[in-house]
């Protein structure tokens, strides 16, 4: 157990009642639909540093789900860029500023070529509303095809786009055409298949051809470069060059989420959509989360054809908060930290030990029916039995809450059933952290064969 600088038990006593009280006002002041990690037993974190959190007693916790915090909760080079131009200057967009430009400048260092016009916005789901216009503006078409299981936001025009959530909605509107999730684990082709990327694209082909044959046109493809609410899914090679030629000779454009999976996440690149190989290119790349490192600082890159398309329509785009100077110093800090740090080669090395422990675990436990991931970008699936690879949801609740309760470790699930345990925690998180993570759930799941659960 780690804790550090915990409180007397008096302070203590007094702590919990503090905690109860907000719990209350939460409950009644806050919509209940904005729900709480571990909500029997809610955690109230105070501060944060590096990759813990601490709550109300000192209690340290071992951040392993927020790829928000990227180079690490409350680094002191952001908060303090942040704190420079706080009291400098913040206006918006209309003004001419230096950092909206330096910062544009540097991400497209990080992007192909043709990726070379930025739309500064406040949240993934602002960027990825704002490609879904870009798109049908420039191709003069609607409808749109997506993953299954896929999440791009809580905007309206988001929910109508992400299975997650439509699903349990208002349903599939007409313009919205759902393809297989290429999961080559437990989805149609798998890795036994000779070419399941091919397979897989050929699947959005035939999509293609179904929504023409009812007179319609696409105008976009969309997915996460590693589909991560369906399951931290990596996708087969060569999907996403077959997909964007199919997309394109149709008419369309390819857009790819990086809003959970950019920024250096994958290690080995900066964009996870570059995994694919260099003969792959989205043609509008949206972003967020780890951009600010919490500050609300998301964007959309996409090409010179496609943002003249936009422009001409004649209508201006504002943002009031989007691109401001503030959010763009952080933003450039950001980036110093993540090469000054060497975050990217951390991500190489520390994911790469876990994905082998993880790996080795499953050698040991029947549970583990698959270890998966990229960089600090990684999973594991819970099953019932490998042969049916029957979704052990439960167990996976479990192993969350055990997890938080004996160890102060936070992990989450994902997948269409609730049993990926799933890893993307800030950038620097190290070895020892990669360690004690695999030997608390190799202790909890050798406890669970013990009692036979
Ligand atoms: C893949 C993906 N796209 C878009 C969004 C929406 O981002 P935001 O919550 O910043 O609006 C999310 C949020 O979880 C996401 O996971």
């Amino acid at each position: 157990m780690s804790s550090t600088q915990r409180k007397p038990e008096e302070d203590m006593a007094k702590e919990k009642l503090r905690k109860e009280e907000t719990l209350e006002m939460r409950r009644r002041l806050i919509g209940q639909s904005c729900r709480l990690f571990y909500s029997n037993e809610p955690v109230k974190i105070v501060r944060a540093r590096g990759q813990y959190l601490f709550d109300e007693n000192g209690m340290r916790y071992l951040d392993c789900i927020s790829n928000v915090h990227h180079v690490g909760h409350c680094h002191p080079s952001i908060t303090k860029a942040a704190a420079a131009q706080m009291d400098q200057l913040n206006t918006n967009t209309r003004f001419l500023h230096d950092n909206i430009v330096l910062y544009a400048d540097r991400l497209a260092a990080t992007l192909p070529e043709k990726l070379c016009v930025f739309y500064f916005v406040n949240s993934g789901s602002e960027a990825n509303d704002l490609a879904l216009r870009l798109a049908q503006q420039y191709t003069q078409h609607e409808d749109v095809i997506v993953l299954d299981h896929a999440y791009h936001g809580h905007l309206m025009s988001l929910i109508d786009i992400s299975p997650y959530k439509f699903r349990k909605l208002a349903g599939q509107k007409e313009w919205v055409h759902v393809a297989p999730l290429p999961d080559t684990y437990r989805g149609m082709y798998t890795e036994n298949h000779p070419n399941p990327g091919q397979a897989y694209a050929d699947t959005v082909k035939d999509l293609i051809e179904d929504v023409h044959k009812k007179g319609r046109k696409i105008s976009a493809f969309f997915a996460e470069s590693l589909p991560s609410v369906g399951g931290q899914i990596l996708l087969p090679q060569g999907y996403s060059a077959k997909v964007a030629e199919y997309v394109r000779s149709a008419g369309g454009v390819f857009v790819a989420d990086e809003v959970q999976t950019g920024f250096g996440r994958v290690g080995s690149h900066f964009w996870a959509f570059q995994l694919q190989g260099d003969d792959f290119c989205p043609d509008i790349v949206t972003m967020g989360k780890p951009m600010g490192n919490g500050h609300p600082l998301a964007c959309v890159a996409t090409t010179a054809e496609i943002a003249g398309a936009f422009t001409a329509n004649g209508v201006e785009y504002f943002n009031t908060f989007g691109g401001n100077p503030v959010s763009c110093a952080i933003g450039l800090a950001v980036l110093d930290v993540m090469e000054q740090e060497d975050l990217r080669g951390n991500a190489i090395r520390v994911g790469a030990h876990l994905k082998a422990l993880l790996t080795k675990l499953k050698t040991r436990h029947q549970i583990i029916g698959d270890v998966r991931g990229v960089g600090l970008f990684v999973g594991f699936e819970l099953v019932k039995d490998k042969e049916q690879k029957t979704p052990a949801t439960e167990t996976a609740a479990w192993l969350v809450k055990r997890l938080k309760e004996e160890d102060q470790i936070c992990v989450s699930t994902d997948g269409p059933w609730e049993n990926v345990v799933k890893f993307k925690p800030p950038m620097c998180f190290s070895m020892e952290d990669a360690e004690l993570v695999v030997c608390c759930i190799d202790r909890i799941l050798k406890d669970m064969d013990a009692k036979d659960l």
